[in-house]
């Protein structure tokens, strides 16, 4: 294997370097790059920054920001870096081209009173470093950064081409990044794309997930009375938008789990026989993840379907939150003239999110209280993907961290959405390797988010690994 010594040394490198590692990914986590947040617009910027300069301090050449701009907005900067020089092999065959793809932009921190350490002031604490972001997605992005650099340093050239894209609204749907995707995808010309932002399935665990759910989100507004009202004078007679809004939830889903529009179903593919026996063997205890993950007293949904087809392979929806009326510390008798509720469906393959909006729109507009006016808006989209698992570059990944963890690689889904992801596959048609080192209780969106140093470290290791034997043809 050609590249083989090149890795050592760049691992070499990176142990030596790790602390200084995790000193600039703690200057990366000070930064409130908080996508959603139009009072964080500069922030983001500077995140998009101190990533490009990472890049170039990495030895990545033509790195630049790339502005992003959709119908109806100025989006967040893509940050863009390639390295294309690398040396042919003996045969005269070219080196492939890979594409490393994180995300810097980051959730909200709110509810701050439940975070030990403030989210934006990077802590460590029991080998883990606690900060919005930590490990979603800024610790998992600069791995990859500090893979390249140590490739670098320890060789002076890299074992494949890469390119590198970097958004900073992946939290907000990604927009910009898709639209970039779309019309300049020969900007981002590779054999294959590699994606850090997913999870381990247990601690020690390699893990690649080769699935994600889509989603749709979307927002309710409800109208009632022409102003706010007091509810003593006026409640008995006037519409409630609040309540009804709850009668519609109520009728989405019922206490099943089973979402009761028309056709929600139709088309869904189910995983194959292989893949149910093989979630069937990973090691989950149903009790443990509802007592220590999820923290209830029961877990809901479809009761035929196990715990991990629930979160995998099986659509659902969620309320996030309901603005509107009196939020306020006490008592106040008003009857809201308007209210809001945020509700996002998770889609898995088969399922389309444009046709799964208009049946959800035509099912809410049928079902919407009289003396209720009701504007259902898409928010943003993204299509589920199911990757595939029988190519060189999940090859090279399951073996890179075969050499890190000792150990060998399971394959799940996740339930969570990247919708670059189904760009890469479907308008790129490349391979996606998604290789994350999230552990199951890192928090990711969540109060005390947290990234596992030690994973930091291995990722840093797997992805040089990785790299050196796609180069090598392994
Ligand atoms: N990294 C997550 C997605 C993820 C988490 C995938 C865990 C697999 C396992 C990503 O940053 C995320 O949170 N995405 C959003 C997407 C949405 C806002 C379009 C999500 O899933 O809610
Ligand atoms: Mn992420
Ligand atoms: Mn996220």
């Amino acid at each position: 294997m050609s590249g083989a010594g090149a890795s050592e040394a760049a691992v070499g490198y990176a142990r030596g370097q790790g602390k200084r590692f995790v000193e600039e990914l703690k200057e990366l986590l000070r930064i409130p790059s908080v996508s959603t947040a139009p009072e964080h617009v500069g922030d983001v910027r500077k995140a998009a920054e101190f990533v490009a300069d990472g890049l170039r301090a990495a030895g990545m050449e033509n790195v630049r920001l790339i502005e992003t701009k959709t119908a109806t907005h100025d989006g967040h900067p893509l940050v863009y870096a390639d390295w294309l020089h690398a040396e042919a092999s003996a045969e005269g065959k070219p080196k492939p081209t890979v594409l490393l793809y994180g995300h810097y932009d980051v959730q909200p921190a709110e509810p701050l009173d439940e975070w030990k350490s403030p989210p934006f002031e990077p802590t460590e604490r029991d080998g883990n470093i606690y900060a919005r972001g930590a490990v979603d997605d800024k610790g998992q992005m600069w791995m990859h950064v500090k893979a390249l650099e140590s490739l670098m340093r320890a060789d002076g050239k890299l074992p494949v081409n890469v390119r590198v894209i970097v958004e900073g609204e992946e939290e907000v749907g990604g927009e910009g990044i898709a639209a970039f995707v779309r019309e300049h995808g020969d900007q981002l010309k590779a054999e294959a794309a590699l994606v850090s932002d997913t999870e381990m399935f247990a601690p020690e665990l390699p893990t690649l997930c080769v699935g994600l759910r889509g989603m749709i989100y979307t927002e309710l507004e409800a109208r009632g009375a022409a102003t706010d009202l007091h509810s003593g004078m006026y409640g008995g007679a006037a519409p409630n938008p609040f309540v009804a809004l709850a009668q519609m939830i109520a009728k989405l889903k019922g206490e099943d789990g089973k979402i009761a529009i028309p056709g929600f179903y139709d088309g869904i593919e189910e995983p194959t026989k292989a893949e149910l026996a093989a979630w069937k063997s990973l090691p989950f205890d149903e009790e443990e993840y509802r007592k220590h993950e999820v923290g209830s007293t029961e877990l809901t949904g479809e009761a035929k379907y196990s715990v991990l087809e629930r979160t995998w392979s099986r659509p659902t929806m969620d309320v996030h939150g309901m603005p509107g009326g009196f939020v306020g510390v006490g008592a106040k008798t008003v009857i809201p003239a308007k209210a809001t509720a945020k509700i996002s469906f998770r889609l898995v393959p088969g399922m389309k999110p444009e046709e799964t909006f208009a049946k959800y729109k035509k099912f809410v507009e049928g079902i919407c209280p009289k003396g209720i006016q009701v504007k259902v808006t898409l928010i943003h989209s993204g299509e589920p993907i199911v990757v595939s698992t029988d190519n060189a570059y999940v090859h090279a990944a399951t073996e890179a961290m075969a050499e890190v963890f000792g150990k060998e690689t399971v394959f799940v889904r996740g339930g969570g959405s990247i919708p670059i992801v189904g760009d890469f596959v479907r308008e790129l048609g490349i391979p996606t390797v998604m290789m994350g080192f999230g552990l199951p209780d890192d928090n990711l969106h969540a109060p005390n988010e947290k990234f596992h140093l030690a994973n930091f470290h291995r990722g840093i290791e797997s992805i040089v690994r990785f790299l050196d034997k796609v180069g090598a043809g392994a």
